[in-house]
């Protein structure tokens, strides 16, 4: 009996490694994504149009999975193009960074760190944690995003220090730095931040 079970763990095992082995081939072979710059919209003449449409730009990297992944609404991270639940199964812990015995740093470090073996990479980074379920995006509209990242009781942070986190903050920086095997988040933080400031700059409207 034991070593039915033994083979069966071994196979399972084996079927996991597999199945990650295919996904970082294909995720290393997509192309990444472009982001239009704010003069792209300029032709926009109404300026709650162009607002929301400078929104839906910015709305191609909060869905992307390598800025979702980290901002679930449960208690477990995401992982991959196809955001699958991530294993092994970890929760969100207090402050994000893991349950005890189980923290995120066990295995995530302060930079990517390739795979011995194999072509990807577990991501790294200082403050690598989950952010607050309150400002989870996983499963929600534009729409939906757009209105929580303006209220302040879920967000904590006003116009101007958001625009500064997407501008700058080390964590959102790493979606475009994200190690082997990964694709990057469309465009990069310099064109992000300036897309953030070009909704601030035009009433920060959101999609309806
Ligand atoms: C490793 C996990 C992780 C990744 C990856 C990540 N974030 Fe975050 N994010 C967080 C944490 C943690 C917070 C809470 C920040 C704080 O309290 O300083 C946060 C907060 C935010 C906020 C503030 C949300 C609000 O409602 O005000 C924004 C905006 C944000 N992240 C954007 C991004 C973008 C854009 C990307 C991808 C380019 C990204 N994040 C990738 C963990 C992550
Ligand atoms: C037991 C080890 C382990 C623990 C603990 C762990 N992770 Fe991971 N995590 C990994 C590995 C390995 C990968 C890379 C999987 C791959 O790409 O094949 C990963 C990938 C991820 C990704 C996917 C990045 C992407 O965009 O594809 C996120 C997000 C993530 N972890 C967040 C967390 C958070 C947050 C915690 C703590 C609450 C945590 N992890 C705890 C091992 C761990």
């Amino acid at each position: 009996m034991k070593r039915i079970l033994f083979t069966l763990a071994g196979t399972v095992l084996l079927a996991t490694i597999a199945g990650l082995a295919l996904e970082t081939a294909s995720a290393a072979d997509a192309p990444a994504e472009s982001l239009k710059a704010p003069a792209a919209f300029e032709s926009i003449k109404d300026k709650d149009a162009r607002s929301v449409a400078l929104f839906e730009e910015m709305g191609k990297v909060f869905t992307h999975p390598r800025c979702s992944n980290c901002h679930p609404r449960g208690d477990s991270p995401r992982q991959g193009m196809a955001m699958h639940i991530h294993q092994p199964p970890v929760v969100r812990g207090a402050g994000g960074m893991g349950a005890p015995g189980m923290r995120c740093s066990t295995c995530h470090g302060k930079e990517n760190m390739p795979f011995v073996t194999g072509e990807g990479s577990i991501p790294g980074n200082p403050a690598w944690r989950l952010a607050p379920a309150e400002q989870g995006w996983v499963g929600k509209s534009l729409a939906q995003i757009c209105q929580q990242l303006k209220d302040p009781e879920r967000s904590h942070m006003t116009l101007a220090e958001l625009q500064k986190h997407n501008a700058s903050d080390g964590l959102v920086g790493w979606g475009w730095h994200p190690g082997k095997g990964r694709q990057p988040a469309p465009g990069s933080q310099t064109l992000f931040g300036e897309l953030t400031q070009a909704w601030i700059d035009t009433g920060a409207r959101c999609p309806q």
